[in-house]
């Protein structure tokens, strides 16, 4: 009802983008993603090739150098992510503040923001060593709170970490292990996980990448600006949709509904229900990250034994929207998360953990879009404008 060109010109502004459909808010050399096409690219590389032979430590540092490691720099990288694994002993104590029931993404993010406060040492955007610092206390700390915030959700103790271990690894050990229990790694989970965190590593302008940018682009540290992309990412439109996915997978077997009636609800628009983990704002083609993980999620859940009804009730449902005039016509294909928490339910992690688990596939991209953004000469800080539809000018009434 508004006249939206009057409005742009009132305010000297340009375009009118809600949720920037449109707006392209930097360059980047980061990822490239063509939505059409269903590609992904990490600094040129294909997802399916640093799928097939890479790791997310050796993906971690192609997205946060540019290029990818000799051997020795890899060897390097690891040496010190385990040298910094530790939390400051005070830190711990946070997590005995929180709800026993607490969600553990709030949990992660309030403790990421807490790294402002125990290492003030590595704070100044504008110092590359300090920068470096901050890189490398993320790196190996943020999988260590996120594993505590877990152990915290079943009241059970924290462990120390292995720093014989590698990232992944330890991070499993400090989220199922227990005190004076050794603590056997899967390969198969070991392997899995490492792929599901190569596949969320980076995507572009996302919603919390694009938090990081913008509260970086503040000046605002490295540790604040990433504890607000976890608060974006909490959201069920972004990365709680894989929670999102197996509570309707749930709810469908709970309620012994047919996957053809689900459909139909979702497509008259009952109550707003929706096919999570279907659609996305850039791919309007299949994403190449689901169709990775549709190949393993069949091997991996048959080795560890995952729940198949759930699964076949995925299947049923994604069979019946590509062959559906309602997500043809929309462009609706499965993304990412439409098989990822079945994955991680088969691993052992509970829903709550599963945006959590997004969050630490996520952290080297957010780590290295900050970066950029923060030696980009072009950035100043991020500022939108408004079309104003307000009242006008009113007098205070005397009284
Ligand atoms: N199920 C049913 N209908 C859908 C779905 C869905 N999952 N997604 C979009 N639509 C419909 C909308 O109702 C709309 O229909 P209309 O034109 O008749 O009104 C049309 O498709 C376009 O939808 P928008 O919401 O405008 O698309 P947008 O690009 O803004 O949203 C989003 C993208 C948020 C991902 C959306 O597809 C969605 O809600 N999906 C479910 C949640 C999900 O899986 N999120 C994960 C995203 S990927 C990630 O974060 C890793």
């Amino acid at each position: 009802g508004y006249d939206v060109s009057k409005l742009l010109k009132e305010t000297g502004a340009v375009t009118f983008d809600p949720g920037f459909m449109n707006t392209a808010a930097t360059t980047s050399a980061i990822t490239f993603i063509d939505g059409d096409e269903g590609i992904l690219r990490y600094r040129g590389y294909p997802i399916e090739q640093l799928a097939q032979h890479s790791s997310f430590l050796e993906v971690s540092y192609l997205l946060i150098y540019g290029n990818l490691p000799t051997p020795a720099e890899l060897d390097a990288f690891d040496q010190r992510i385990r040298r910094h694994t530790l939390l400051h002993e005070e830190l711990k104590s946070f997590f005995a503040g929180f709800p026993r029931d607490a969600h553990p993404m709030p949990v992660l993010s309030s403790a990421v923001s807490a790294l402002s406060t125990f290492y003030q040492d590595s704070l100044d955007p504008f110092n590359e060593e300090q920068v470096e610092l901050s890189t490398i206390r993320l790196m190996a700390k943020l999988p260590v709170i996120a594993a505590y915030a877990h152990k915290k959700s079943i009241g059970q103790p924290l462990l120390y970490p292995d720093n014989s271990m590698n990232l992944v690894e330890n991070f499993l050990r400090l989220s199922f292990g227990l005190p004076a229990e050794p603590y056997e790694l899967d390969p198969l989970v070991v392997k899995a996980l490492d792929l599901l965190l190569v596949l969320h590593a980076d995507h572009e302008q996302n919603c919390s990448t694009s938090t990081v940018r913008l509260v970086g682009s503040a000046n605002a540290n490295m540790f604040a600006s990433v504890s607000a992309g976890i608060n974006a990412l909490f959201g069920p439109l972004h990365g709680g949709a894989n929670e999102a996915v197996l509570n309707m997978l749930r709810r469908i077997q709970a309620d012994g509904i047919k996957p053809e009636d689900f459909m139909e609800k979702v497509k008259n628009k009952e109550d707003g229900v929706r096919l999570m983990g279907f659609g996305h704002r850039v791919y309007k083609n299949y994403d190449p990250r689901a169709k990775i993980i549709k190949a393993t999620a069949h091997e991996i859940l048959g080795k560890l034994g995952g729940n198949d009804q759930l699964l076949e009730i995925a299947m049923r449902l994604e069979e019946k929207a590509l062959a559906d005039d309602y997500f043809i016509q929309r462009k609706l294909y499965p993304n990412v998360d439409f098989y990822t928490g079945l994955i991680y339910k088969a691993m052992g992690f509970p829903e709550k953990m599963f945006t959590v688990l997004f969050a630490i596939g996520r952290l080297p991209g957010w780590i290295a879009q900050w970066r950029e953004m923060i030696k980009d000469p072009q950035t100043k800080i991020g500022r939108p404008r408004q079309l104003y539809v307000g009242e006008a000018h009113r007098d205070y009434p005397a009284r």
